[in-house]
């Protein structure tokens, strides 16, 4: 049988990342060597502090670091202008940050359609795609809402909509069930790992959330800024989740 490796989506090599100069520096990541790979969920694991934000949000293109090197969806990010990270965001990347970063000016649906609005994607379909997350997400009759007028976890589910509804090649998730019960974080997990299965995306999600384990196809240890473990987790048959806990959303009617 012949079996070909895939191609990574993010290759990262000696990253290294300092925050501030001199005495008061702090050295967030030690030369990090990492390939995510498509069509998987890599997890991302490791004490308060070891530098987990500060690497996906290198990985996302919001942080530069201070040396080595990021290839994510097939570009240099250290070549790369702040106008060229912004469009490279844009259209490749969706994020799930630790704090949710939603707009509280703008409506749920408003605020999952963000990303669709600034790649410019047609108003008609652009609507059909958001409505069809909020129906995945639980939350299809809250679209008008505004978010203080939502819980803590329908915020979280929103953003997680967010990261997905321009359907990125990269997503990258801060701790994306921490709000969330049991059977709503495990929803969300199927959500974005059939997304990443499903489109062949990256999906590198940081947590601490043991339930999220389940769905992991590799757990990536960091500590005090190093990788210092890596390990594939066996998946039967051909790296599906057992039948009867895996849910295929429908097709996606997003361009
Ligand atoms: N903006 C900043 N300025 C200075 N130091 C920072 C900054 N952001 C992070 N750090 C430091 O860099 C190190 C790594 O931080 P980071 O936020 O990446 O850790 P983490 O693994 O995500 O932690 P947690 O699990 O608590 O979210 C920490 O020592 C932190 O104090
Ligand atoms: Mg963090």
């Amino acid at each position: 049988m012949i079996t070909t490796t895939p191609i990574p989506l993010v290759t990262c090599r000696g990253v290294t990342r300092t925050y501030g100069s001199g005495e008061g520096a702090t050295t967030a990541l030690r030369g990090v060597d990492l390939d995510v790979l498509p069509g998987e969920l890599t997890l991302l694991v490791g004490p308060s502090g070891c530098g987990k934000t500060t690497l996906i949000s290198i990985i996302a293109g919001i942080l530069k670091p201070t040396a080595g090197s990021v290839k994510a969806a097939d570009q240099n990010l250290g070549f790369m202008t702040e106008r060229s990270l912004a469009a490279f965001r844009a259209q490749h990347v969706g994020i799930v940050f630790q704090q949710f970063n939603l707009i509280p000016t703008l409506t749920a649906a408003e605020n999952v359609a963000v990303p669709l609005t600034i790649n410019r994607r047609p108003p008609k379909p652009s609507r059909t795609a958001v409505q069809h997350l909020l129906n995945e997400i639980g939350l299809g009759d809250r679209g008008g809402a505004f978010p203080s007028q939502l819980s803590g976890g329908q915020q979280q589910r929103l953003s997680i909509a967010r990261a997905i509804v321009h359907q990125p090649r990269i997503v990258v998730c801060d701790e994306p069930t921490s709000a969330l019960d049991q059977q709503t974080g495990r929803n969300v997990m199927q959500l974005l790992r059939a997304h990443a299965v499903q489109q062949n995306r990256a999906l590198l999600v940081v947590t601490h959330d043991q339930r999220i384990f389940e769905f992991a196809d590799r757990v990536v240890h960091l500590e005090d800024g190093r990788v210092t473990g890596d390990e594939r987790i066996q998946r039967t048959p051909a790296g599906s989740l057992p039948q009867s806990e895996y849910v295929a959303p429908s097709q996606s009617p997003c361009p």
